[in-house]
């Protein structure tokens, strides 16, 4: 993380817009391959690949040691999930693809949920939650203007998600994150938050909205073999969206916005 929060002048803004495209077209791009039967590490195969098309690095490769293209994160892996040959694909699973690139020096990160076997072959409750996070990280997305706050995003999304009466959990031990030259920077985005709390928002700023939304307990636990890999505390499902957003003068442009949803 650096220093302080940087704004970006509209040279770096013009850049992150064309990383931020390439994330977008990666991920409307893998919907198409994500099948029963294939395996994770297909989803990395394909996502490394076309990264390079596009003239572009896959960020998470050698990311402090993490080894693959891309995160793919299933049921209840809340988070920086590893591809895997051995991880096939079945039936009702819901997988969270967390694709980050690096175009000309400058990074563009986002994620979405995609229900394996088709929206048909997932249970209500994992439909749900699904949607649930998507709504969560609009609503965080819907708070971003000039002389709002950071910590009125947590705000938002809290009041939504615990006003569902569902009991689901907002993880708190992964956040969003400042993006820019770097791949995490200024200001943290958590997604639970006191309203009126945090920095100011500025026109030129550039951060992450990605909330996990837990079926069960917010608590998460992260694996001592591999290092990466983060489960939910009771292995009840999670779900993520991730956009990285723009403050405008009037609002907020997101960066990563899909084209097919
Ligand atoms: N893309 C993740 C984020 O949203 C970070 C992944 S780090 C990695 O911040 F090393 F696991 F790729
Ligand atoms: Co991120
Ligand atoms: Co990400």
């Amino acid at each position: 993380m650096s220093e302080t929060i940087t704004i970006k002048t509209s040279e770096e803004i013009e850049k992150m817009r064309a990383a931020c495209k390439v994330t977008a077209q990666i991920l409307d791009d893998v919907h198409e391959i994500v099948k029963p039967g294939i395996s994770t590490e297909d989803i990395n195969t394909f996502v490394h690949e076309l990264t390079l098309k596009l003239g572009a690095i896959p960020a998470p490769l050698n990311y402090k040691g993490f080894p693959k293209s891309v995160c793919t994160s299933v049921n209840e892996v809340v988070c920086h999930g590893i591809p895997s040959e051995k991880e096939i694909l079945k039936e009702g699973d819901i997988i969270n693809i967390d694709v980050t690139s690096i175009l000309d020096g400058y990074y563009g990160d986002a994620s979405r949920m995609y229900f394996v076997g088709g929206k048909k072959a997932c249970t209500s409750k994992a439909i749900h939650l699904v949607e649930t996070a998507k709504k969560a990280m609009d609503i965080g997305i819907q708070m971003v203007k000039p002389g709002n706050r950071i910590g009125d995003i947590g705000h938002a999304i809290a009041h939504y998600v615990n006003g569902l009466g569902k009991n689901y959990g907002i993880v708190r031990d992964y956040t969003g994150h400042g993006i820019g030259n770097v791949f995490h920077e200024l200001p943290q985005v958590v997604h639970i938050a006191t309203k009126g709390t945090g920095e100011v928002m500025q026109p030129g700023m550039t951060f992450t909205v990605e909330p996990m939304i837990n079926e069960g307990t917010y608590k998460t636990v992260c694996s001592r073999t591999d290092g990466w890999t983060v489960w939910t505390k009771d292995r009840k499902l999670s779900a993520q969206w991730e956009e990285t957003v723009l403050v405008t003068e009037t609002g907020v442009e997101i960066l990563t916005k899909s084209k097919i949803y």
